[in-house]
């Protein structure tokens, strides 16, 4: 069974659809990017999947459940997926770990002691370990995305979301993050990405999907879809334009 599946779902602003009927579906441990020129609603996708934005029509099933329905508990949903955010979203009054810990603490109840240990694996494993005192101002880009990497895979979530993860570091840092983000792939954890940087798409996943115009125009493996996609207007979005024909 899939772990997510997405049924014809449209998101309206004002009366104009963004996302005009896309479906979706993601396996337990595959990897997703999604690409797509800015504002075709590739933000809005992942939001309206944890009902940070509610979908105007259409289907979200989560583990068999349609989570779009209005009983649905919304609060559990969104434990169940981890989201990273392009800017961090770390609070600047807490310490790397604490930033960690705070979920852990207050939505899993969890001890202090466990959570401390909790937080310091995550830690250990984004490389960070040495960082946990630090507070957010202390730490590089690339170290803030790895704390906030941590604090989503800390709460153990079905799929982890991804929204443009590397768009705000400079390019070392942002393959420090790729590196990291691909042994998560190596580690068959659940994930789903949007993302520009080709990069990353190709290091972390088995399939890209292009959005466009409120649907998914093209599904294949990133070799595919980023280098010689049969779609013209495709190729032109990765520069694959072939020039002089
Ligand atoms: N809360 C909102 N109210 C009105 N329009 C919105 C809102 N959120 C997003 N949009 C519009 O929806 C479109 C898609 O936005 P977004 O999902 O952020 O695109 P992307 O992430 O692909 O760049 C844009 O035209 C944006 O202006
Ligand atoms: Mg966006």
């Amino acid at each position: 069974m899939a772990l997510l599946e997405v049924r014809k779902l449209v998101k309206a602003f004002d009366g104009k659809a963004v996302l005009d009927g896309v479906d979706l579906d993601l396996e337990e441990g595959q990897v997703k990017v999604i690409m797509g020129p800015s504002g075709c609603g590739k933000s809005t996708l992942l939001r309206c999947i944890n009902r940070l934005t509610e979908p105007t029509s259409g289907q979200v099933i989560f583990r068999g459940e349609d989570v779009t329905r209005p009983d649905t508990d919304v609060r559990a949903l969104r434990q169940r997926i981890g989201f990273v955010f392009q800017n961090f979203a770390l609070y600047r009054h807490l310490s790397a770990l604490d930033n960690i810990k705070l979920g852990l603490r207050k939505l899993r109840a969890m001890s202090e002691q466990e959570a401390t240990s909790r937080a310091e694996h995550e830690l250990r494993r984004m490389m960070m370990q040495d960082h946990g005192a630090k507070y957010p101002a202390q730490l590089s880009g690339g170290q803030k995305q790895r704390v906030a990497i941590a604090r989503a895979l800390a709460m153990d979530p079905a799929v982890l979301f991804f929204d443009e993860p590397t768009s705000a570091l400079d390019p070392h840092m942002s393959r420090e993050v790729v590196a990291l983000i691909n042994q998560l792939y190596l580690d068959n954890v659940t994930m789903l990405c949007v993302t520009h940087d080709v990069f990353l798409a190709r290091h972390i996943s088995d399939r890209v999907l292009f959005l466009d115009h409120g649907c998914v125009r093209a599904e294949g493996d990133a070799d595919h879809l980023l280098e010689d996609h049969e779609d013209p207007h495709i190729r032109a979005f990765f520069g694959r334009e072939t020039q002089g024909q």
